[in-house]
């Protein structure tokens, strides 16, 4: 079987000991993990250096929720990608669903991020997805060609390698998943979408994935994995999703 990536967004759902004590946690535990997983963990920005020390002797890797596009100057309460590189994070979402509705995040600033974080040579996790009402209407096709199209144009890639999440916004926090043949369908979409910018890119669905339902995204031949949110921050889910031999 080909390599799961399974990104675990924590949100702000867990402190700084919180997230030390889960990642240290996962890092003792790695070795009884199903093998087929490559994981990262997201946790706020506040235990970047903390859970990076924790997890370094591990194959676990760390990314941060979100960025600036700037690389440094007066933007009080921002973060760019160079510092979060120098703390040691391979990945940033960009376009979180959470970023994009509650703090009016648009298309062309996602477009800014995502251009920083290539130039920066850290790995974006672009995340797109149709709300409950556009999918009504039948327009999740228009919508996250629209997302991808505005992000990536005018931005050389620079066979940097991408990963795009599927998400969903009536999915995320939800816990009304999406449809495995749903999801499929979307992933083929996006596949030809990217497709015309990248050819160095995975696809990872996210939204309400949970113990009982991971199984179906992670064995399906065109889904690269899997970005959870709630379920990771939950030491018996992530055992159990993360297929831990003896689930404690
Ligand atoms: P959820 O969140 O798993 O809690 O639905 C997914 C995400 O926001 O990445």
């Amino acid at each position: 079987m080909k390599k799961k990536y399974f990104f675990a967004n924590w949100k702000m759902y867990l402190n700084n000991s919180e997230s030390i004590a889960l990642a240290s946690w996962m890092a003792d535990n790695s070795g009884n993990f199903d093998k087929n997983f490559e994981l990262a963990v997201f946790p706020t920005n506040l235990s970047l250096v903390a859970v990076k020390n924790r997890i370094k002797e591990s194959n676990i890797k760390i990314g941060a929720q979100n960025s600036y596009w700037l690389n440094e100057g007066g933007y009080t309460g921002e973060v760019s990608v160079g510092m979060l590189k120098e703390v040691g994070c391979s990945y940033v979402l960009v376009g979180h669903s959470e970023r994009r509705h509650l703090f009016n995040e648009t298309n062309e600033q996602v477009g800014k991020k995502i251009s920083s974080a290539v130039l920066n040579n850290m790995i974006p996790v672009l995340c797109v997805g149709e709300t409950k009402q556009q999918r009504e209407d039948n327009y999740q096709e228009i919508i996250v060609k629209k997302q991808i199209e505005e992000a990536l144009s005018n931005i050389d890639l620079n066979e940097i390698s991408l990963f795009i999440a599927y998400e969903p916004v009536w999915a995320v926090g939800s816990g009304k998943n999406c449809s495995l043949f749903e999801a499929e369908q979307m992933h083929d979409i996006i596949g030809k979408i990217v497709g015309q910018f990248s050819s160095n890119y995975k696809i990872l669905y996210g939204g309400s994935v949970r113990p009982e339902n991971i199984n179906e995204y992670i064995q399906s031949d065109i889904i690269d994995g899997v970005l959870v949110g709630g379920a990771s921050t939950k030491k018996d889910a992530l055992a159990n999703m993360l297929g831990m031999s003896n689930s404690i």
